[in-house]
């Protein structure tokens, strides 16, 4: 089932549920919030003091950074990660394809407004599957009339049991920028979170596992070759409006990218293609 909703200050989210599992996807931002299988956990981390308004980005949730990632490379005053998690995007599609799967697509076009901020014509997409695996398909076709420079990020929080008791793996040997340090090092071990974190991997697309005490979380991804790694730890977490004091512990971001070398250049009538596929074992 498919319904579309409100909360009381206009803003609008897709409420989906299916036989094997549910999400919540708002309008504002493409932005999936929320999404769990039948007998799990939600697989996403949503801070319970989350903003749902307009303009401002959900902390939790897959937010989509897109046209820059992070700070703006020239310009520090536009928005941190881009515009496309506050704007409006429309429907373009819902199809309930069978009893456990549904497909919903999002689509962003320039305004005044994006086109003030990033003078380009595109053609953004998001396809959300939502079924035994959490499947977000993004799509940018350049529509202008000279190449654009994009680096871009599914921006995903998981929730998990404890920051003390994960593991991730599929990192070790992998180079990595720390944004932190402005170095360089190798991931030496599997990685394990023991303060604040925020990383950037240079990786080939093979599976990242989350490992938590009663699960697996695995993350596949495709049209990507980084993957950032961030937990705000307590002083930035404090620091947070919309995070609670002790939000940090339950979170851990990894964000299947196009980030700093992988960023992309887009030809004229060229699509890029970012996907992560996600799901608990
Ligand atoms: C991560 C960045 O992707 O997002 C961090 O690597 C940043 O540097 C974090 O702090 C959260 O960003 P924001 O804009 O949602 O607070």
């Amino acid at each position: 089932m498919i319904r579309h909703k409100a909360l009381h200050n206009g803003f609008q989210y897709i409420e989906i549920t299916n036989a094997c599992a549910e999400a919540k996807i708002a309008l504002q931002g493409a932005h999936v919030f929320h999404y769990k299988t039948k007998d799990n956990d939600p697989l996403l981390w949503l801070s319970e003091e989350a903003f749902f308004e307009e303009g401002k980005a959900i902390r939790g949730g897959i937010p989509l950074c897109f046209p820059w990632f992070g700070k703006h490379k020239t310009d520090t005053i536009l928005p941190q990660h881009g515009f496309a998690r506050t704007s409006l995007w429309s429907l373009s599609k819902t199809e309930e394809i069978d009893k456990d799967t549904t497909e919903v697509q999002l689509q962003l076009l320039p305004t005044p407004e994006t086109k003030a901020l990033w003078p380009y014509d595109f053609d953004v997409r998001l396809d959300v599957l939502v079924g035994s695996e959490l499947t977000m398909t993004l799509s940018i076709t350049n529509t202008d009339t000279k190449p654009f420079e994009i680096s871009l990020a599914l921006h995903t929080y998981f929730n998990i049991s404890d920051v003390d008791n994960v593991v991730v793996e599929g990192l070790k040997g992998c180079a990595y920028f720390d944004s932190l340090e402005d170095k360089t090092y190798i991931q030496k071990e599997d990685l394990t979170i023991e303060e604040e974190v925020d990383r950037i991997y240079s990786k080939s697309a093979k599976d990242v596992i989350l490992q938590d005490t009663h699960r697996n979380i695995v993350l596949r991804s495709e049209g990507s070759n980084s993957l950032v790694v961030w937990n705000p730890w307590v002083e930035k977490a404090k620091q947070m409006a919309d995070m609670h004091d002790e939000g940090y512990r339950n979170m851990l971001c990894l964000e299947t990218g196009n980030i700093r070398e992988d960023a992309r250049t887009v030809e004229v009538g060229e699509t890029h293609v970012l996907k992560a596929v996600m799901k608990s074992s």
